[in-house]
């Protein structure tokens, strides 16, 4: 089966995020991800939701919500309002986790988890039957165009066996140094989701790029 291909708005030109998100509409991509970082959890700050309102507003796509931020569920309804269909929170800022995937599912959306490169992917076992995706970095998280952290391949493989093992359903995505060559060896491993924002805004045909990761 085809990936699922998430460009992430991270890379894109901010000048012209209009022209940017036109460009995902007419592609490939089947979700469009959105960081949110809050100079507390990554040494980073992207963008919030006064920039997000317009984002949702120019997307065809369904929005994949990734916040990197501490304390998401204060930001339930915020995203909520954004109309995304999927909202992930960080496992490692997120004490009761099951509460927070009930809240966001209660909320109307997907419930999503984000796993650290450090983080191993056992913790999120007893979790599995209640979300809809996990996501595990390929980078630590902050930044785009990082390399690649190699063990994520082996981390996709050991959460596929858990899935199976748990009967879930859950999604698996990739988020952080994909490219064409990674990306290949993360389907192979059991991928579901890559997300790309290097890969795909700093090539010279961002369309192409997309097409070229579906089809890998
Ligand atoms: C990293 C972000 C990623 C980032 C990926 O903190 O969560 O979504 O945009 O960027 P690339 O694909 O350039 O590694
Ligand atoms: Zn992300």
């Amino acid at each position: 089966m085809k990936p699922i291909i998430s460009p992430s708005i991270l890379s894109a030109d901010f000048c012209h995020l209009g022209r940017e998100i036109d460009m995902l509409n007419n592609s490939e991509a089947d979700w469009i991800h959105i960081d949110v970082m809050d100079g507390v959890f990554v040494p980073n700050i992207s963008f919030g939701f006064p920039v997000l309102k317009h984002v949702a507003k120019a997307s065809t796509k369904p929005l994949d919500v990734h916040l990197m931020i501490v304390q998401p569920e204060k930001f339930i309804q915020e995203v909520r309002a954004l109309g995304a269909f999927l909202m992930n929170v960080h496992y490692e800022v997120c004490p009761h986790l099951h509460r927070v995937i009930q809240q966001i599912r209660e909320a109307g959306m997907q419930p999503a988890v984000t796993l650290n490169p450090a983080t191993p992917v056992s913790l999120v076992k007893d979790i599995l039957p209640d979300v809809y995706l996990v996501q595990l970095m390929g980078v630590n998280p902050g930044f785009g165009g990082q390399k690649f952290i190699e063990h994520t391949v082996e981390k996709v493989r050991e959460l596929r066996d858990l899935i199976s093992e748990t009967n879930s359903k859950a999604l698996i995505e990739v988020d952080g140094g994909v490219n064409m060559h990674t990306g290949a060896r993360l389907i192979e491993a059991g991928v579901d989701v890559l997300v790309a924002g290097n890969a795909v805004f700093s090539a010279n045909d961002p369309q192409e790029a997309i097409r070229q990761l579906k089809n890998l």
